[in-house]
């Protein structure tokens, strides 16, 4: 696949330079100065887009929205949709971040974060010696490493204050009720990505039953049937989703849990909550930024990265130049020591939040940076303001004909998350405990170095960095929406994207499609992807004094939609490194 890639990329790297520039120019496509390797048009359509990585959950959307329903009830289809199509992170066991942007442009974010069981208390995962435990009964894999789910809770509430009131909460879990008792057919990068979690998957009878095929694997061409997740549906359509919080469901995971020593209990899942909570909302270069509150870093992280960014023309670089990957990195690495230090879940501790994102704070971090020489991590501590997934999360995005639109990103934290399938329930559970920083100051699975306030606390929600994010024009109107999963690198995804449309003029699929870098403060790394930097690029900013990385795999799997200015058309792009699809009407 790789091989291929690669090959197809030098061919048209060979015709690019080899060919006329009018010749390679699309309409509003590649402008001069501007570098595309390739890029195929957004997908067009006049009414309603819906951008998934699954190509039959983006199909299920956009059926919802021919059927009346808005962006709300269309995301809500798609979420219980990818609970069953893309299994490694579309969830009901875990949980995530929706942000809506109204047609008459009042915005809300919907916070499903999973919360800490009562019995995660703040050693929870540290042994008599004070060391992380590793393995099953740590916060990465099994039952103890769960947070009580919160994706169900978080689509009631949705549809409750957001849906149209054109469709029940029965009708848009059917579509994924059919696809989970009917099955649907294994790609070959699902039937992969199964096979490489068979180590994980093995371990639990159910996931290795319902998974694994039983241990013979699925292969490309395979229906995968999953007759208890349609069984679990079948309850959450009669019950409504107090169902999966007190019911049947409830016991079946409470059972479960019980009896392989998990953390939750049915106390717990009675006790979940999903919270509606306000976006931060910033500006770029006279553009509106919206973004994720806390308990999500996201918002906070990337407007603060943006900020500094600000101070420099950016637009006047190349876009894959060693001095705006320099600049980049910088902030990067500031704002990251500044998520390490300063958030957590802002119900349970201090987050100042407003100094983070306070321009004049941007202005005194950029006063830091050298333009000619990298900083080390080891000098740039947290500053002082006012007051690696597999990264399985996913992202998705829907606006519909009226202009409502969804920009979801929500996760079982790594792929398949703590590999546990509650017993009879079909439902995966999420590892999202590990996104605590189970013993402060040192690494989790991502490498990311957390403090004190995201220390584990009885129904505290874990730091995430989920960055589902929209993007207006100077009048205020929708430009875009975009998101990605990918851990700590959502944030950084989502940051290149802004600035390949912002500064670059990049349309939204180029701006998904080009390379991408991350820097997170610790380990003082650049990490690129495979194809992302000439060699030319890496000695320039080596000699500027950064390490470099090259990662073997893509970073990240951004879907976006933007509306074109003049027309109002809806541009769906879904990125080039996954299998999924934008689909419109
Ligand atoms: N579990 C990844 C995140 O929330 O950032």
């Amino acid at each position: 696949m790789s091989a291929i890639r690669s090959a197809v990329f030098f061919l048209l790297a060979f015709l690019f330079v080899n060919a006329p520039l009018s010749q390679l120019r699309r309409p509003g496509a590649a402008r001069p100065g501007v570098a595309v390797a390739a890029s195929r048009e957004p997908v067009r359509a006049a009414r309603g887009m819906v951008a998934s990585t699954n190509k039959l959950a983006s199909e299920v959307g956009v059926d919802i929205l021919k059927r009346g329903g808005n962006a709300v009830d269309a995301a809500i289809a798609v979420a219980f949709a990818l609970a069953v199509t893309y299994p490694a992170a579309g969830n009901l066991g875990g949980g995530g971040f929706m942000l809506i942007r109204r047609r008459d442009g009042r915005m809300t974010a919907i916070d499903y974060r999973e919360m800490a069981p009562q019995a995660a208390t703040r050693n929870v995962y540290l042994d008599p010696q004070g060391n992380l435990i590793e393995g099953e009964g740590s916060s990465t894999i099994g039952y103890r490493a769960a947070g009580v789910p919160g994706t169900v809770a978080g689509m009631e509430l949705a549809l409750r204050k957001y849906g149209s009131g054109r469709l029940t909460w029965a009708q848009l879990a059917e579509p994924a009720r059919l696809l989970a008792a009917n099955g649907f057919t294994v790609s070959h990068l699902f039937a992969r990505s199964l096979r490489g979690s068979n180590e994980l998957l093995g371990r639990y009878a159910d996931s290795k039953r319902i998974f694994l095929n039983g241990g013979r694997y699925f292969n490309e061409g395979d229906t995968l049937r999953q007759p208890e997740l349609a069984a679990t549906f079948a309850r959450l359509q009669r019950g409504g989703a107090r169902e999966f919080y007190e019911g049947e469901t409830a016991r079946l995971i409470a059972e479960d849990m019980r009896r392989n020593k998990g953390l939750m209990t049915l106390e717990d899942l009675r006790g979940y909550e999903a919270k509606e909570r306000v976006p931060l909302r910033s500006t770029y270069r006279g553009y509106g930024v919206i973004s994720m509150p806390p308990p999500s870093s996201g918002g906070a992280v990337l407007i603060e990265m943006l900020n500094i960014l600000e101070g420099y023309d950016l637009r006047g670089m190349n876009w894959a130049s060693s001095e705006k990957y320099h600049l980049v990195t910088e902030a990067m690495r500031r704002a990251f020591a500044d998520r390490a230090e300063y958030m957590g879940d802002a119900d349970f501790v201090k987050v100042p939040i407003d100094g983070l994102i306070d321009k004049k704070y941007a202005e005194r971090l950029r006063a830091s940076i050298n333009l000619e020489r990298a900083s080390t991590s080891a000098e740039v501590r947290a500053g002082r303001p006012a007051g690696y997934e597999s990264e399985e999360t996913t992202h998705f995005t829907v606006v519909d004909a009226e202009g409502n639109a969804v920009s979801n990103t929500y996760t079982l934290n790594l792929g398949y998350g703590s590999g546990v399938t509650a017993r009879g329930t079909g439902i995966l559970l999420n590892n999202e405990m590990d996104d605590f920083a189970a013993k402060p100051g040192t690494p989790n699975a991502f490498g990311l170095i957390q403090g004190e306030r995201n220390a584990v606390a009885p129904r505290k929600r874990p730091l995430s960095a989920m960055t589902p994010t929209f993007v207006l024009r100077k009048d205020g109107t929708l430009w875009f929406t975009i998101g990605t999963p990918g851990g700590p690198t959502i944030i950084n995804t989502v940051l290149q994207a802004i600035i390949n449309i912002v500064d670059h003029d990049m349309d939204i699929q180029e701006a998904i499609d080009s390379p991408r870098i991350h820097h997170q403060w610790l380990p003082d790394q650049i990490v690129h992807e495979p194809y992302g930097l000439s060699a030319d690029t890496q000695r320039a900013l080596t000699a500027r004094g950064h390490t470099l990385v090259a990662r073997p795999r893509y970073m990240g799997d951004a879907h976006g939609i933007m509306i074109e200015e003049k027309t109002g058309v809806r541009l769906g792009a879904s990125d080039s490194r996954n299998e999924g699809a934008a689909v419109g009407y």
